[in-house]
């Protein structure tokens, strides 16, 4: 056996069938909706894989269109990113692809397509991935909430005619029904005096989520999937962009028998909504007290990067309803939104600029329009330096970053992973329609 034929040997394996289905995103007892899925469930299959251990995903397609798997997060070769056009031709139907690479980080990440992503990824197809530590760290439990939403017509059917030109121009597509797991929750049967550890994955196309847990002060412990210095977020808002991770460590300190809402109030008042209900068991407590320090989660090996020498480039995003771009050079309209990079502006799928491999990257992000984005940078995890000049207090590691409106964020990142990595805004409407661009490390 050669080395490579070993490792695939002892290699994890999940393999992708993503196909029409039907699924009970309303629960039992309604009318199924007709999704885009993976293995047939909505949201996919929670793929498992251990640190530093091989993993392998034969992906069949069975839709009547291309596409393909991004492991959003994952800091992996250029050529298993999942990008067509990019870094590999898209999956025709009914012929397959071989993924093959070693996660380096353990944490919460998720996989999704990255070819007619409003398509397919708004008709269910999205997933968690969850690359676990050597040791598992002490939790009492691990619960995952992949988070998605949807807009139903009333036939129990998604709205048609995904990534209009009005969900683009504004704040892309929220749908009215939100759900954990791919259905619209019931209570969450919880035991009191346990520790637990939850995953959020907001999943959905655009909706943004601040989840606060009434009667519960969480306390946040990974973003994006790298851990982070602990912290209780202001006012209890979790609050969690789409494609973002947050994990929590929720103590259950309710007391048996109650009920505890989790309310989600992101968009204000108005838009107030209960995402899911805690309910507590009559059970006594698992145990009588919980330590007052929280679990700190193994670092991952991801390389600091070096501020003393930093290539500095400066991206403003542009564009918008509010923000018109107008006409290109030859007379046609321009795209809805853009990234320039001083008088450069993005231009599809060619590099806006190259980093050398070694050095780090220092990017300034300036959002000139009047929404949010949250921008994500492939292959690597950044470190968020700065927010409109204000020094973050403890410098976190993110994948996807949140720019509000007028908002000026610093990242950066030791350019250790040759290739060309896609940067866009998450919001799947905004990326179709010109936020994004590729940068180069070679
Ligand atoms: Cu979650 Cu370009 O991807
Ligand atoms: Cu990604
Ligand atoms: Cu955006």
């Amino acid at each position: 056996m050669t080395p490579a034929q070993a490792a695939t040997s002892r290699a994890i394996t999940a393999d992708l069938r993503p196909a029409p289905a039907k699924a009970a995103i309303l629960g039992a007892g309604r009318p199924k909706t007709d999704v885009l899925a993976y293995n047939g469930t909505v949201s996919g299959p929670a793929v498992t894989m251990h640190q530093a251990v091989p993993f392998q995903s034969t992906v069949t397609n069975g839709l009547d269109q291309g596409t393909t798997v991004h492991w959003h997060g994952i800091r992996l070769p250029n050529d298993m990113d999942g990008v067509p056009f990019l870094t590999q031709p898209p999956i025709r139907p009914g012929a397959d692809f071989h993924y093959a690479f070693t996660p380096p980080d353990a944490g919460t990440f998720w996989y999704h397509p990255h070819e007619h992503t409003a398509h397919q990824m708004g008709r269910g197809m999205a997933g968690a991935l969850i690359v676990k530590e050597p040791e598992p760290p002490p939790f009492d439990r691990d619960l995952l909430w992949v988070l998605q939403d949807w807009a139903f017509e009333p036939n129990d059917q998604f709205v048609p005619g995904f990534d209009t030109p009005m969900e683009a121009a504004m704040s892309g597509r929220i749908g009215s029904v939100v759900t954990i797991n791919g259905v619209v929750p019931g209570p969450i049967k919880l035991r009191a005096g346990e520790r637990l550890r939850i995953r959020m994955v907001n999943a959905c196309l655009a909706r943004f989520m601040a989840p606060r847990f009434a009667g519960h002060p969480v306390t946040v412990i990974a973003l994006d999937g790298q851990p982070c210095h602990p912290f209780q977020p202001a006012n209890g808002q979790v609050i969690i962009a789409p494609a973002q991770r947050v994990d929590l460590q929720l103590d259950t300190i309710g007391e048996p028998g109650h009920n505890y809402p989790v309310i989600d109030d992101f968009y204000g008042r108005h838009a107030t909504y209960r995402l899911v209900t805690l309910a507590y068991t009559k059970q006594q407590p698992r145990r009588r007290s919980l330590p007052a320090q929280p679990i700190i989660l193994p670092p991952n090996p991801v390389p600091k990067p070096d501020l003393s020498n930093p290539v500095r480039h400066h991206l403003d995003i542009v564009g918008g309803m509010m923000g018109g771009m107008g006409m290109t050079a030859d007379g046609k309209p321009a795209p809805i939104w853009g990234i320039k990079d001083g008088s450069r502006i993005s231009d599809g799928m060619a590099p806006i600029f190259t980093i050398p491999l070694g050095r780090t990257a220092l990017l300034t992000l300036v959002n000139h329009t009047a929404f949010w984005h949250p921008m994500h940078l492939h292959g690597y995890s950044y470190t968020v330096l700065s927010r409109n000049g204000v020094k973050e207090p403890y410098p976190h590691l993110r994948d996807t970053v949140i720019l509000r409106p007028k908002d000026t964020v610093e990242i950066a990142f030791a350019a250790d992973n040759p290739g060309n990595w896609m940067f866009h805004c998450h919001v799947i409407e905004h990326q179709a329609n010109g936020l994004m661009t590729v940068i180069r490390v070679t």
